[in-house]
């Protein structure tokens, strides 16, 4: 009889699970490569023939947000080229035999720069190497993967991309935010809050926008700057905002405020990268919705700031 599929997920994340765990590159010391026994099996060395870059996305933490597609290759592959935002818990269930390489690139501290991380993906592709480009989220939003397939495409390189759960989409679902609630949304608006100049030159009067939900990635160090703009162009100080800390794993943090409020609430929890920030008001069915409880939710110090 066919298995169902989240029987089929469950005995892969356990399978995994049981495997020697692993820890990230970091942990021992970022932007070493490591080679992990030398076995291949059969679509190993079938696919030395030919190298393929595979760029998937990790989804935001949980690893049951994998897709299917995500899980089965990251059985396959030969090499794991991974980002920092990839979390241990995915990362331990890639195959045990791949050689995992940390590409990093958390703000300021890039472990291999991205010229580095494109010729790597082509010299191993070109050596016959299945080769896995494990990303955060989706690696088609704010992730650089275009980019990356752009240096493959321009080579000669063949791939495929996988969606993954995008932190928006996995941060407003566990924190109990519905991002287009009918009554408070009829849009939603992904931005990044880090720009290549460095400078956050936003479209604030389309984000200031009433009946629209915005979601600010990478906007946790200029927070204080984007609500100020978002209230120097029409919102109203009181209008609803939250901020989501490592959304989808143990250790998630929510905190709700206003514009006016949520920079020092963040400031006060000292809430840190990778953080999202939404803004809208939406926000404020979390009070009814929220259904993700963590630890680490528990230890923000002042609890009132969890709530606006
Ligand atoms: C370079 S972008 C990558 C986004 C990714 N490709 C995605 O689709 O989610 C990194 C930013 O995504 C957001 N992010 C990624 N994972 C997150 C998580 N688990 N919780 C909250 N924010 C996250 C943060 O704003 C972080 O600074």
């Amino acid at each position: 009889m066919a298995r169902k599929p989240e029987t089929f997920v469950t005995a892969a994340i356990e399978r995994a699970q049981r495997a020697v765990p692993r820890v990230k590159a970091g942990a021992e010391g970022q932007g070493r490569s490591r080679r992990r026994g030398a076995a291949d099996d059969a679509e190993g060395l079938a696919a030395r023939k030919e190298g393929f870059v595979y760029l998937v996305g990790a989804g935001p933490g949980d690893p049951e947000l994998l897709t299917l597609k995500a899980a089965r290759l990251l059985q396959r592959a030969d090499v794991c080229v991974y980002d920092h935002l990839v979390s241990n818990d995915v990362l331990a269930l890639v195959r045990r035999s791949a050689e995992l390489i940390y590409a990093g690139k958390e703000k300021s501290n890039h472990a291999l720069p991205q010229e580095d991380i494109n010729a790597i993906m082509v010299a191993l592709a070109r050596k016959g190497k299945r080769v896995l480009r494990l990303k955060g989220g989706d690696p088609f939003i704010f992730g650089r993967g275009g980019e990356e397939m752009q240096f493959l495409a321009e080579h000669g390189i063949p791939f495929e991309v996988v969606p993954g759960v995008t932190s928006a989409s996995g941060a407003s679902t566990y924190a109990g935010i519905p991002l287009t609630h009918r009554d408070y949304a009829q849009a939603c608006v992904f931005v990044t809050g880090h720009l290549k100049s460095g400078s956050c030159e936003l479209d604030w009067e389309m984000l200031a926008r009433r009946g629209q939900t915005v979601v600010i990635y990478m906007g946790m160090g200029q927070i204080e700057e984007i609500c100020g703009e978002l209230k120097a162009h029409g919102l109203p100080g009181d209008w609803p905002a939250a901020a989501v800390e490592r959304a989808t794993t143990p250790k998630q943090r929510v905190v709700t405020g206003t514009l006016t409020t949520l920079p020092g609430r963040a400031a006060h929890a000292a809430l840190k990268p990778p953080a999202l920030i939404i803004v809208g008001e939406v926000v404020k069915l979390r009070g009814e919705l929220g259904w993700f409880d963590t630890d680490a939710e528990q230890l923000i110090t002042h609890p009132e700031a969890a709530h606006a």
